[in-house]
């Protein structure tokens, strides 16, 4: 089943005398319960086209069809609502640093208007979820970037979202916690069924998780498709970083998923 497709998208920035064209054309279909990747060098328009899918970036033209609604025809009040079914995890937390751990997570449920109570229990269970049942009073301040991470996805997860949305969510982790957070990512997208779009620079990200793939250059898709089938070329990827990959892998072999440690061999 088609969760999101994008027709014919184009993004142009214009400013001044100067126009950048982000994204020319993407043609583009994620299924119901993918982890679909999305790779590209710095500057490739990755975040652009993510922040398309729930129309924080309005389109310069084209379509994005977010389970049969095209998100262009749907008024600003719709547009809220149908952004509650797509939630977002980005490269630095994007916590409330004021609030303490459990308050970041019912945050967005009192927002909806859930009940002091249940929006308690409901951040306690998703704390659970992440295991992190001991963090419920720190700060944000007082946690590890994984830890941090782990927080966001408990708050994205609050409004049981179906699609989760992942904007470099690992680039600031060390390979071990990347490790981790994609094994959760993977835990969460077979337990819940959230389809998951993540963009990434990390050829290692790509392989450890995603069923398919596209590759984003200078704001086109070059490839596209299931990860087997996709002609990823090592050394066109001149970005990965061997070191890291390496240390990722010893790790991971030892202490993650089926699917982390099939990847790494
Ligand atoms: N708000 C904006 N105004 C003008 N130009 C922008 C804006 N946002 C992005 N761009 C330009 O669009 C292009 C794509 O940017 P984007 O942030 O999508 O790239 P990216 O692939 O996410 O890069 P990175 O890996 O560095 O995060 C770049 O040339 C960028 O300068
Ligand atoms: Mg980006």
């Amino acid at each position: 089943m088609r969760e999101i497709e994008i027709k014919s998208l184009c993004k142009s920035f214009v400013d001044k005398d100067t126009k950048v064209d982000a994204l020319r054309d993407i043609n583009l279909t994620v299924d119901k319960g993918d982890i679909f990747g999305i790779i590209g060098m710095s500057g490739a328009g990755k975040s652009t086209l993510i922040r398309c899918l729930n129309y924080l970036e309005k389109p310069t033209s084209g379509q994005v069809i977010v389970e049969g609604k095209e998100l262009g025809q749907l008024n600003e009040k719709e547009l809220r609502e149908k952004r509650q079914d797509i939630a977002m995890i980005f490269q630095h937390f994007n916590l409330l640093q004021q609030k303490n751990v459990i308050d970041n997570i019912i945050f967005p449920l009192s927002l909806q208007g859930v009940k002091k109570k249940d929006a308690r229990a409901k951040a306690f269970e998703l704390l659970s979820k992440v295991g992190l049942e001991d963090k419920a009073n720190s700060y944000p301040s007082q946690l590890s970037g994984g830890q941090q991470q782990r927080v966001a996805i408990a708050r994205a997860l609050a409004a049981d979202p179906k699609i989760l949305l992942c904007d470099e969510a690992t680039s600031a982790l060390d390979p071990q916690t990347t490790a981790s957070i994609l094994s959760l990512l993977k835990e969460i997208n077979q337990e819940y069924g959230i389809t998951i779009v993540l963009i990434t620079h990390q050829m290692s990200v790509v392989k450890a998780i995603c069923n398919k793939v596209a590759v984003l250059e200078e704001g086109q898709l070059v490839e596209s498709g299931r990860l087997e089938e996709v002609n990823l070329p090592e050394d066109k990827f001149f970005w990965l970083n061997k070191e890291n990959e390496l240390k990722n892998k010893e790790f991971a072999k030892n202490n993650y998923s089926k699917e982390v440690r099939n990847y790494v061999g």
